[in-house]
């Protein structure tokens, strides 16, 4: 751990029921995560990483190791409210309009209401949906509802935002071009984003560094640094090493041959 180190992740362990006859679902994980970077979490369905995310979040305990979040245990970083998260599925209410949906945390925590519209404006003016304040979840596409989702985790003005696998559900073509608006999101809001994927070309399109876990029980196999330019070039495909850190990540990944 240095002084860049944001949060902490140190021999973390999950078991899901009796050491016997249970899951081990993570084993001994560590990774140190830094201040302002896009992380991206890679590896195959079952080897944990909805289970690690979780876990910063303060939605679940590690079994062994621990985690420290800008210093502080989990359950102290989350009544800090220092993370937003974005899950799969927008899970946006239906009843209420898109700006009244992006203000529901502000409300739960008692802000007031010239404060939660104020607030409002300046995420739909983020994630590039004004026009749509006083629109319902039905007459947004699934992708717009995502970016809503993505302000609404970010009414708060947490400085780290945990994503877990959040374009999954979108056909490649709306997945890059949210991977891109995403970017731009992160750039000028400054949060620290932990990404989890299992594209393997979105997660070295859009990250600086990418770790890459094991089958279960889950470990982080190699982190990957995407020395990649910042603004990423639209022409991606045409740079070398772009198809170098593709073909790096899927060795760790034991996809090739
Ligand atoms: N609540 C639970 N109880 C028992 N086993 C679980 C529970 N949640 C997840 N698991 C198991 O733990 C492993 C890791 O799950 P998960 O973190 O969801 O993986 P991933 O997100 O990488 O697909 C899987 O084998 C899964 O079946
Ligand atoms: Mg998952």
């Amino acid at each position: 751990m240095n002084n860049q180190t944001l949060i902490q992740i140190e021999a973390v362990s999950k078991q899901y029921g009796p050491a016997r006859g249970g899951v081990l679902a993570l084993r001994e994980v560590s990774l140190d995560i830094r201040a302002g970077e896009f992380l991206s979490i890679i590896g195959p369905s079952g080897c944990g990483k909805t289970t690690l995310l979780k876990m910063l979040g303060d939605l679940l305990k590690p079994s062994a190791g621990y985690i420290r979040v800008k210093g502080k245990t989990p359950a102290d970083s989350r009544r800090a409210r220092d993370c937003g998260i974005v899950f799969q599925t927008p899970t946006l209410m239906e009843w209420r309009s898109i700006a009244r949906n992006i203000e529901l945390p502000l409300e739960i925590v008692g802000a007031p209401r010239g404060e939660r519209a104020r607030r409002a404006l300046e995420l739909l003016d983020l994630i590039r949906l004004r026009e749509f304040a006083a629109r319902y979840p039905h007459e947004l596409s699934v992708g717009m509802q995502q970016r809503v989702a993505i302000a609404r985790a970010l009414a708060y003005q947490p400085s780290i935002l945990l994503m877990d696998e959040p374009f999954g559900s979108l056909d490649e073509m709306t997945r890059e071009r949210l991977g891109q608006d995403l970017l731009d999101v992160w750039q000028r809001a400054r949060v620290t984003i932990v990404f989890v994927t299992h594209s393997v070309g979105e997660a070295v399109r859009l990250s600086d560094r990418v770790a890459v876990m094991s089958p279960r029980p889950g470990r982080i196999e190699r982190v990957i640094e995407v020395d990649l330019p910042r603004p990423r070039p639209a022409e991606l495909r045409e740079l070398p090493r772009y198809w170098e850190l593709l073909r790096e990540v899927r060795a760790a990944l034991r996809l090739n041959g």
